[in-house]
Order: C-alpha cells, then structure tokens, then sequence
C-alpha cells in the first residue's frame, strides 16, 4: 500500500447555523472535516496541529490498529490530550478492513463538531463484492448545538442533571429544510436515472440512535463497520451511534427531488420526541431545478418502532461462513445501564439536580468508570506504573436482579473506579452485554476500540443461557465495531483478543461515556515482536 500523509489543523472557525454564527471547533476550517479516502493495506499519517483552547485527540473510530494502540486516540486511554499549541502524528495501517468508517475527537464533547468520513476502498487491482457504482456519497448524520457542546456538558457535569438536547439534526452539518435560516444550503446528492450511489452512512450523533429512509427508495445494505454484509433490502436503516452502513441506492425512479431524512429512534417511551429530523435532498439531475415541485419525504417509523428495529437488525449477515470462535476463554456477563448516585453530604444542592436530588450516572457491572488524568492507562501499563488503574473490573456483574424489571434504588448507585479487565495475548472472549432498565430502557451502543467482534446473538428480556445459547449464529454472523444492544435486551459478542494494549468499551452516547458508561481491555503481549506493542512513538502528548 501507499502510505498517505495529512495535517489536521485544530482551530475555532465561524460557523452559521439556524441563523447564528458561532466559533466552534473544526479540522481545516471544515464542516464536516475531510474526507479521507484510503485503500486497504494503506498508511495514515495524520499531523494534528492544536491551535485551539481546549485539549484535543483525534480517534479512528473501528481501524482496528493493530500493534499500534498509541494511535486510537481516546484521552487518557492511550495518550494524553494534545495541549493547545502541541500536535502529535498518528500512524497506523489498514489491514484487512474495506468500507465506511469515520474520525472524530475524543476528548469531552469536541467531537459535536470534530468529525469527517475515513473511506477505505479495495486493494488497487481489486473491486466490491457489488456491481460497481456509479457515485460514492458518504452521507454524515450529526447534531448541532447553539451553546457550545463543551459548556453543555459542562454544566451537565456541574449539576448533576441530564444534559441539553441538541437544537438541530444534520446531514454532512446542515440541519436542511425544516429548521429556521437552512434551507438554502440544504444538502443536494445528484443523481441520475439509472445510475447507482453507494451512500456511506454514518451516525456521528452524539446522544441518538437514527432512522434513516430516502422517499420511494430502496436501499440495499452491503456493508457496515468497514465489513461487508450479505446484500438485503430495505426501506429504512437504524443505525446507532458511532456505526456506519452502506447502502446501494439506485435511480430507478420518476426523475424527480426526493427527500432522505434521518430522525431519532429513542425507545424511551418517557424521552420528548421533537426537533429530531433532518433531510437533504436526492435530486436527479434530469429534473427541472427551476420549478421543481416539493420534494417528496420519505416514510419514518415512530421514535418508539422497535419492532422495526428488531427487524432490521436481525437482517445482518456476513456473505459467506465465518471463523467464529467456538471455544471460549473468557465468558463476561456486562450489564451496561445508568444508576443514580445520592448527593454526597458535603455536596451543595445545585451539584444534585438529577431525578429526587441525585446525580445521574451509569455504569458496567455497576462501575461508574473514570479516566486517568495524570498518565494514560496505555503508558502507566507500558511502562508498570501503579496506583493509575486496577485490573479487577468483575466479568459478572456483583448482584443478580431482574435487569428488565423495577428495581430497589440501592442497585441504581454504580461505584466509581478505574477497573480493567486483563486478557491474555489470545483469548476467545464472549460478552453478554446485558442492558438495564434501570431509570430508563435505552437501546445502548456499545464500542470497542482495537477489535471488531461477531455479534451472534440479541434478544429481550434476561439473557438466559439455557434458553438463548441455542440460538448464537456461529456461522455467518456479522463483524462489526459497536453493537446496538436492544432496549430491554441483550447481545452477545465474541472476539479474539490477538491486538495488545489497552482498549476502551464504551456507549457511543456521549452523555453515557459521560457518566461513566466505560471499561476498558487490557490485553496483554503475547510472544515475540510480532504479538507486542512496540515502544511509544517519540511524540507521543506527555500530561
Ligand atoms: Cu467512536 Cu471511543 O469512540
């Protein structure tokens, strides 16, 4: 491969969005940031250059970085934030991955406005496991804040209370036509009679699972996380934050303007629903642009559809049989949920503005995890530093109750800690991600950094092993980077830990990571070069 070389300069721009302008922060004056366009077997080497006030990490959500953990990004796991006036150079290699994935900030909320496309395209001399298309659009769906996004959480932090909602949905940053002051920048993805687009579809949303549907289209479903996925067909997608799917969407209809439109999928029958949808608009370059007659939307199912949902998540395949591991090493039993702490006695009121006076929280196996903030989690494990993290983060959760149930409040308040969980250079690993009702059913999308895992099982209720082991797909499974875990349910993953180093699992909801909705991996070397990770590079951001 070749290997390509960026700079990224991180810098406040002037933004205008639903009639204001604000500083936000940007990559290259961009919104979006660049689209990187890759082959697979390439090398990134992206200079970041902070020229802003808040520290900044730049993550490349689902390379799997092999051997190269100094590369992910996420603060304080494997580096420390690059310092206004600092850079540092990320260098890692596609191996192996084909497909849509993407790069934002990860460092507080910076990522509201520090995001773009990573495109990864076959091998020269190699094609799609598809009819070639004639476009390729990566299609970005994201949130826009008035407030800055760093002060919204902020005082989030402060309060204790559920941060503010966001003021408008976007695709590729513009909220479209049904929000004030945006029409006339409204997203425009021509296309013309008979042609196929390949959409490459990316929940980049900070708080939201979103349905996605263009008007009187079909999409067919190809690939997800940079994996390809046996071809379905489809009228909507729900993509949960932080996945991508790509979608063959062919022009096979009247020449004409065509609404997509994009709008939470909240399964939280108590959560407001409004402000929530966004559009751009397909048009066929044949149409008339002059008079052209209102576009035409398309048809979304209601915030609460998990019926639908269900159905289409179900829908994923790998294209062919798959090396499932079929023994297991490790077998983790996570709930992932929120919890509410009591306002610690010598806390001011103010600070305790969740529900009944409490903070809001959430956790795994009820710890509330929290970052380091004097070293990174990578370099205090590199180099045996103790007292930064511990490695007894429980692979069962410390109490059994009815996770789908009411609950007694002394199961609401997660402990804090910075717990790891050690695997050996090798292990088979499955996880069953158990999703908690406590406070509220959310459907969870669960992240973890340095692996892609089969998902080979989801379901409702308690995951029960008598009853639910029979129905793991171990034959062609999709591979993906984060799992939507159904509201009210599980999933079951596995994967094969052979990429040593320190490795973040998260909700991709901001609010959650927020809270505390994290653990990380640490998976030891194995033997020889070949299974370590190397010494850090020399300008790697020192706290
Ligand atoms: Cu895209 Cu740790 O996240």
């Amino acid at each position: 491969g070749e290997i390509q070389r960026h700079q990224f300069v991180i810098q406040a721009t002037p933004v205008k969005r639903l009639c204001n302008t604000h500083n936000r922060i940007t990559v290259n004056g961009m919104f979006p940031g660049p689209t990187l366009e890759v082959r697979n077997g390439d090398s990134l080497e992206v200079k970041v250059v902070n020229k802003a006030r808040y520290n900044v990490t730049i993550h490349w959500h689902g390379v799997r970085q092999m051997r190269t953990g100094w590369a992910d990004g996420p603060e304080f796991v494997t580096q420390c934030p690059i310092r206004p006036g600092g850079s540092y150079t990320y260098r890692f290699t596609i191996q192996g991955q084909e497909g849509t994935l993407w790069w934002h900030a990860h460092s507080s909320w910076l990522r509201a406005t520090v995001y773009g496309a990573l495109i990864i395209r076959p091998r020269l001399g190699e094609s799609y496991p598809f009819p070639k298309p004639n476009l390729e659009t990566p299609i970005v769906l994201g949130e826009w804040w008035d407030a800055n996004p760093i002060d919204v959480v902020r005082e989030a932090t402060r309060t204790g209370a559920a941060p503010n909602v966001s003021d408008a949905y976007t695709i590729n940053a513009q909220p479209g036509d049904l929000y004030k002051c945006s029409s006339k920048d409204t997203r425009i993805i021509p296309i013309d009679a008979g042609e196929t687009n390949l959409l490459r579809v990316i929940n980049a949303a900070l708080n939201q699972p979103l349905f996605f549907a263009v008007a009187n289209h079909t999409l067919t479903v190809v690939g997800a996380d940079a994996t390809y996925i046996k071809p379905f067909t489809t009228s909507v997608l729900m993509l949960g934050a932080g996945q991508t799917t790509d979608v063959l969407i062919k022009a096979d209809q009247r020449p004409a303007r065509y609404y997509m439109a994009a709008r939470a999928y909240q399964s939280a029958q108590n959560v407001p629903f409004d402000n929530t949808t966004t559009t751009a608009i397909l048009e066929y370059k044949s149409s008339k642009k002059g008079n052209a007659p209102k576009p035409i939307m398309p048809f979304l199912p209601a915030y609460n559809d998990t019926n639908t949902v269900t159905a289409f998540s179900r829908s994923f395949r790998s294209p062919r049989k798959v090396q499932v591991p079929t023994e297991i090493d490790e077998s983790l039993f996570f709930t992932v949920g929120l919890g509410l702490n009591n306002c610690p006695p010598n806390f001011r009121r103010s600070r305790c503005q969740g529900p009944n006076g409490t903070r809001l929280a959430a956790s795994m196996n009820n710890v509330s995890f929290m970052l380091p903030r004097s070293i990174s989690l990578l370099q205090a494990h590199q180099q045996g530093i103790p007292g930064v993290f511990t490695t007894d983060f429980p692979g069962t959760p410390p109490v059994k109750f009815d996770y789908t149930g009411n609950v007694s409040r002394t199961l609401f308040q997660p402990s804090t800690g910075t717990k790891l969980y050690k695997l050996k250079f090798g292990s088979r690993v499955q996880v069953v991600l158990q999703g908690t009702s406590i406070i509220a059913p959310e459907n969870h999308p669960i992240h973890l950094h340095g692996y892609d895992f089969y998902i080979i099982a989801e379901g409702f209720g308690n995951f029960n092993p008598k009853r639910d082991t029979s129905k793991f797909n171990l034959v062609d499974p999709p591979l993906r980077n984060t799992v939507a875990v159904p509201a009210n349910g599980w999933a079951v993953i596995r994967f094969v830990a052979d990429n040593p180093g320190v490795w973040l699992m998260h909700c991709h909801l901001d609010v959650h990571i927020t809270w505390g909705l994290a653990m990380a991996f640490l998976v030891e070397n194995g033997v020889g070069e070949l299974q370590s990770l190397p010494a850090p590079p020399s300008d790697l951001p020192l706290c």
